[in-house]
């Protein structure tokens, strides 16, 4: 299966277990187990902006830090950017927080509600140059479910 094909099968499968009925957290919890499990990505999950800075939620894979900064790694420069930033290898991302040394390549994706920044999706890979726009564009539309 390509990686079109397998975001074009998960993301009815996503959308049929999201609950506008209950908190966020819930949904960023299955939205991180689903996609973990189908693609096999070293880490997936959420940071939360909670008292200007980003806070630790939902996810799947080894133990992860707890607090980010605004502007700091990949994160905090996705939510300062407001953008999707993908980067294929973190070693030549400036101020990256390495969370795992295993991880190789990097997404994160911001979610927005009422123009401001919420929280972001990160997923990392293993390997090298794992996203790209393909990843960006249906990661976006995903994460557009849990607003
Ligand atoms: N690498 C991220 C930190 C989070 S961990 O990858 C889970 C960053 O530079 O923001």
């Amino acid at each position: 299966m390509t990686k079109i094909e397998k975001y074009k099968s998960i993301l009815p499968q996503i959308s049929a277990v999201m609950d506008n009925n209950v908190d966020i957290i819930a949904n960023m919890a299955n939205m991180a187990a689903m996609l973990h499990e189908n693609f096999g990505f070293w880490w997936t999950g959420f940071y939360r902006v909670m008292n200007n800075e980003l806070v630790l939620g939902p996810f799947q894979g080894p133990l992860a830090c707890t607090r980010i900064a605004y502007g700091r790694g990949v994160c905090g420069t996705a939510w300062k950017e407001r953008r999707t930033i993908v980067v294929p290898d973190v070693e030549e991302f400036p101020g990256h927080i390495a969370c795992s040394a295993a991880s190789r390549s990097e997404i994160v994706v911001p979610i927005m509600q009422n123009g401001e920044v919420i929280a972001v999706l990160d997923i990392d890979s293993e390997n090298l140059a794992t996203f790209d726009q393909t990843d960006a564009e249906y990661l976006q539309q995903m994460v557009s479910m849990l607003v």
